[in-house]
């Protein structure tokens, strides 16, 4: 038997469906647009990329976005200005300072520095212990794109035994607060976890972010289970012809969808619900702004 493959890029495009109807109404009923700031510092090449796409995605929902670029050498106290500028607009809803910034930038005196009511990447500490002890919080994007994709799949989560491979600010330790919410019995795995494999043989749900391509191969699955892959991993392709590669996740794709009972796919699972989660938080930053 092989698993349902989960259609994060259809899933994505749906949300965002939903997310533009509610900007018309927001604008038609009340004049108000949502809008999304994003800061590059820098020339990143893959920060290039998922900036220029946020902007597209930001517009096309019909909110306003507002980029600021920022050279490399760029002084911090200039970054936190901007911030505070950016704080104190109410044109903008969400702040969203793209990482990881220069190494001479501070990034949790960043992230610290923006009102934890716009911070739609859901990483200021005053949101990260928001969601650990239970209440309203802006919540990290990728995390929340796997929680609609899982509730999506499967309805309730109560009492599923889950595992989430990975313990980031970014993705495995929000994971894990939503997880519990949700009122799975959740485990959090790593690189030092003894005897992973057999951890992940025993979960309902899998949730792996370790960044490590092709880690969790079907063997580690449980007959049936959900298998949610994070990973976005560059590798050599020399079927591709020379200099070739391609995006690969952190789950061996063709042996898990053998034994899953549902997966997503790298690329077109997580990814897509990643821009659009971010998106949401925009649109509910606002509305919460708005009253
Ligand atoms: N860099 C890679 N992923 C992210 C993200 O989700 N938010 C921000 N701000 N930077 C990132």
């Amino acid at each position: 038997m092989s698993a349902t493959i989960i259609d994060g890029k259809a899933h994505a495009a749906g949300l965002r469906a939903r997310i533009a109807d509610e900007v018309q109404r927001l604008k038609a009923a009340h004049g108000i647009t949502p809008g999304l700031a994003v800061v590059l510092v820098g020339e990143d090449p893959a920060s290039q990329v998922y900036v220029r796409s946020k902007g597209r995605m930001t517009v096309e929902v019909g909110m306003a976005s507002f980029e600021h670029r920022l050279d490399a050498d760029t002084p911090q106290a200039e970054l936190l200005d901007l911030v505070a500028r950016l704080n104190a607009d109410p044109a903008v809803h969400g702040i969203l300072v793209q990482l990881p910034l220069p190494a001479h930038m501070d990034e949790s005196a960043v992230i610290t520095a923006i009102d934890p009511a716009k911070d739609v990447d859901g990483f200021h500490i005053s949101n990260v212990g928001r969601l650990a002890t239970g209440q309203d919080a802006m919540v990290p994007c990728t995390p929340l794109g796997c929680l609609m994709l899982l509730r999506d799949t499967l309805g309730s989560l109560s009492g599923k035994s889950a595992v989430v491979i990975g313990r980031s600010n970014i993705v495995g330790k929000p994971m894990a607060q939503l997880l519990l919410r949700d009122s799975c019995t959740v485990t959090i795995a790593h690189s030092r976890t003894a005897d992973l494999a057999e951890i992940v043989r025993r979960a309902e749900i899998v949730v792996a972010a370790v960044g490590r391509p092709g880690m969790v191969t079907g063997d580690w699955i449980r007959p049936g289970a959900t298998v949610i892959d994070v990973g976005i991993n560059r590798v050599d392709a020399p079927e591709k012809g020379e200099g070739g590669t391609r995006l690969v996740g952190d789950v061996d794709f063709d042996s898990a969808v053998r034994v899953a009972g549902a997966i997503t796919p790298v690329p077109g699972g997580v990814g897509p619900m990643t821009i659009a989660c971010l998106l949401a938080n925009t649109l509910t930053a606002c509305c919460r702004a708005s009253g």
